[in-house]
């Protein structure tokens, strides 16, 4: 990753977070950026302090004039970025039955939209600049199989059109040596994990998934935000347009419990 500049949204916190500090420790210059400005400019203090060069951006990711001069700014200060980590993402829960249209689109704009954003500006300097690159997108679980607690409508439809972006994207853009590829976490320690559960129930819910997950423990923010790191590297050179599924035998699973 050295003299690469890599841009991460979301990367304030969880995993997005542990991937700026990967990348960083790999060499990479790196631009975190998060609505959260104070939580962007403590990655960079700690980034700093193992002695990497990054730079906070505070950005909302749905904006579409605030993600343009997110990354003006990214490429005055560090360059253009040769990769992106779009880890921006919200999960407001809700049954279809309850769930207002603004909170539909209020997740749809941050998970869907703010991926294609990060990603057309990523694209952009790359073939402005014609060099290659690599796009990493957050997909879930949720893509590929409900959820059996029920209430993921549009956290699961915003991450079924990531899967759909990065394989449209994969195709569009390999010619271009522009590699796009997903991750898909499992339940991962972070805030977003609990953003939709109320207090009373998180160790309950806690209890379940170490009992149901097949590995028996949720993903500490580092081990998705790894493979994140590998998808971003030259050692993943022809993976183009794939998943790359680090949820601790979820989907493998993908069953009822008889
Ligand atoms: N934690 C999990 O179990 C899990 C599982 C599968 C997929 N994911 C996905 O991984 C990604 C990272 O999630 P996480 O668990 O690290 O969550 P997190 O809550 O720890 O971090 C998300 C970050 O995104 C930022 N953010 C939210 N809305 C934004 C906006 N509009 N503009 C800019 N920044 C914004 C937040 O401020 C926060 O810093 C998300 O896309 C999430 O859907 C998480």
């Amino acid at each position: 990753m050295k003299d690469r500049v890599i841009a991460v949204t979301g990367g304030g916190s969880g995993i997005g977070r542990a991937a700026a500090l990967l990348c960083a420790a790999a060499g990479a210059d790196v631009a975190v950026l998060d609505r959260e400005a104070a939580a962007a400019d403590e990655v960079v203090r700690a980034v700093a302090r193992h002695g990497g060069r990054a730079v906070a951006v505070a950005c909302d990711v749905s904006d579409e004039q605030a993600v343009a001069d997110a990354f003006r700014q990214i490429r005055e200060r560090l360059g253009t970025p040769d990769g992106l980590v779009a880890a921006a993402g919200v999960d407001l829960g809700g049954f279809a039955h309850e769930l207002s249209a603004a909170r539909w689109q209020q997740v749809l704009s941050v998970n869907l939209t703010g991926a294609f954003l990060a990603s057309r500006e990523t694209l952009r300097g790359l073939i402005e600049a014609g060099r290659p690159g690599s796009i990493v997108l957050c997909s879930s679980p949720a893509a590929f199989a409900g959820f059996a607690a029920g209430g993921a409508t549009a956290y699961s439809a915003s991450k079924g059109g990531v899967s759909a972006l990065t394989r449209s994207l994969a195709v569009d853009y390999a010619r271009h040596g522009i590699r796009v590829n997903a991750i898909v976490p499992g339940p991962t320690e972070t805030p977003l994990m609990w953003a939709a559960v109320p207090e009373e129930q998180r160790s309950a819910m806690r209890a379940v998934v170490e009992d149901e997950v097949p590995i028996g423990r949720m993903a500490d923010p580092q081990e998705p935000a790894r493979a994140a790191l590998w998808l971003l590297g030259d050692d993943s050179s022809y993976v183009v347009g794939s998943h790359l599924v680090c949820d601790g035998g979820v989907l493998a699973k993908a069953s009822i419990s008889v």
